[in-house]
């Protein structure tokens, strides 16, 4: 760390912290204040074990480090978000922050600092808020002292789990407003830091060093891989609850498959990855169907597109569409089984060096012949994919990127990922669907109010792909048979 970014501690206020931030408990007396700052342990944890993925984050900073020499950067993990009043969403750290540190802490902020220009790299600083000072209050009294929110780690304790070194993150914002030099930092997170630094950056280089980030996600490591698959595996337990209370949610709704689901998603998880999906009936038809207020009613479809973000924060993505009763009726199947076709057309053209745009040209293809066949548009097919036809009935792209991010690596490149060339250890999605609205006119009566969509996870291989969701049955009659099972118990 060069001693620009090493000012003197802020000075401490010797005055106790009198008042909670909104004022609701005031007078606190002397005696209290008093008792509060003795007869507590000694909790500090010594030895402690690396994350399992603290190699692997060193690698990635060290990747970094290599494409902006003699900058610094400045990687926030975001602050609290206010849901109404004083209470908060739950925090989530941004994920620039979290593939870069292992860490997840609400307001950490990670610094790569440039050595001097002799020794090239940069030395990595993870800025924290430690461990509560009991003397003067903020132990119990600040919103955000440990009493309240609960024991963090000391930063030595952050030390030896990160294999950072770490500093109070109070620090820095002084320190970043006095330090010179070139500087990039990832916007959208931090608003204080941001602030800090307004006059030493711009959006293009900042831009720049967010697409990077974005790009460097796109061939997942050993650690990641596995990750992905554990959220895979919890998301297909979820799917088994789901089909083992279908009964119950005909008697309630579609909120109560999607608190099933969550339930899993904490238990076993962090949290969902994004918000899920649960449509039954012609909701299904609505692409992003997340309000979950509507009936289950035997006979329909349900559309069911949810994924388990793991406590290292990466996440499934997987959609079955299941008849509620057990079983489709021939339409219903015929539409399904057309969507399963595309679908292992998609996946079939998932290997190394084919192109990204191979498995979603494979599918629309599988597609729009269906819709030519059935009469719905008139072909050739050709002619339907050249002017893009079938799209009225299969809007959305047939997959993306996964990781940390559901549509992992967002801001990246067209030459690096939309018109790039797929290699192992990228993971994708393959997702066709069809989808006949309610109201429209232009297809038979019976189609109307049918969506289905079928999603897997694929993780390119050295010799083609291999499906991380292959735990839950696609094909219809197998479906069929699975869900049979699951319900018996
Ligand atoms: N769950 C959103 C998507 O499949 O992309
Ligand atoms: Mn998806
Ligand atoms: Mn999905």
């Amino acid at each position: 760390m060069s001693e620009e970014l090493s000012p003197e501690t802020p000075e401490e206020s010797e005055e106790p912290i009198k008042q909670r931030k909104n004022g609701l408990y005031p007078g606190v007396s002397d005696e209290l204040a008093e008792n509060m700052k003795t007869g507590w342990a000694d909790t500090e944890l010594h030895g402690l074990e690396p994350i399992a993925q603290a190699r692997h984050t060193a690698d990635r900073r060290a990747a970094l480090s290599a494409r902006f020499p003699g900058e610094r950067l400045v990687i926030p993990a975001g602050n609290l978000k206010v849901r109404s009043n004083d209470t908060e969403y739950a925090f989530r750290a941004s994920t620039e922050y979290a593939y870069l540190t292992g860490d997840q802490s609400q307001d950490g902020v990670l610094v790569l600092e440039p050595r001097p220009e002799a020794d090239g790299g940069h030395d990595a600083t993870v800025y924290l808020l430690p461990r509560s000072n009991r003397e003067n209050g903020e132990f119990w009294l600040d919103g955000q002292g440990e009493l309240w929110v609960g024991r963090r780690h000391s930063l030595a304790e952050a030390e030896q789990a990160l294999g950072i070194p770490a500093k109070d993150v109070r620090e820095l914002t002084a320190a970043l407003k006095e330090a010179t030099g070139p500087v990039r930092c990832v916007r959208g997170h931090d608003a204080a830091i941001e602030a800090a630094l307004t006059d030493k950056v711009t959006a293009e280089r900042d831009e720049e060093l967010r697409v990077h980030l974005s790009e460097a996600r796109a061939v997942k490591d050993d650690f990641e891989i596995g990750e992905l698959q554990k959220a895979v595996d919890s998301t297909v337990r979820g799917f088994e609850d789901v089909v083992k209370i279908l009964d119950k949610a005909e008697a309630t709704s579609e909120r109560y498959i999607e608190g099933t689901f969550f339930l899993r998603a904490r238990v076993e998880g962090n949290d969902i990855g994004y918000g899920s999906i649960c449509a039954a009936g012609p909701h299904a038809t609505t692409l992003h169907w997340v309000r979950n207020d509507g009936d289950v009613r035997s006979g329909d479809l349900l559309l069911l597109d949810a994924g388990v973000e793991t406590h290292t924060l990466y996440t499934a993505d997987i959609t079955r569409t299941l008849p509620v009763n057990g079983t489709f009726t021939d339409l219903q199947r015929t539409i399904y089984d057309a969507v399963y076709e595309a679908q292992e057309a998609g996946i079939a053209a998932v290997r190394p060096g084919a192109k990204y745009r191979d498995f979603h040209d494979a599918s629309q293809r599988v597609l729009a012949e269906k819709l030519v066949e059935w009469g719905l548009v008139e072909g050739p097919v050709e002619k339907v994919l050249e002017l893009g036809l079938q799209r009225r009935w299969t809007l959305h792209g047939t997959g993306h990127m996964l990781g940390m991010d559901v549509h992992d690596c967002a801001v990246a490149r067209r030459e690096a990922y939309a018109d790039g060339t797929l290699e192992p250890g990228m993971c994708l999605t393959v997702e066709p669907g069809l989808y006949f609205q309610a109201d429209d006119l232009t297809v038979p009566e019976e189609y109307r109010g049918i969506g289905v969509r079928i999603e897997d996870d694929i993780l390119v291989t050295e010799d083609g792909n291999r499906n991380l969701s292959a735990g839950l049955p696609r094909r219809s009659d197998e479906v069929e048979a699975w869900m049979a099972r699951v319900k018996q118990g």
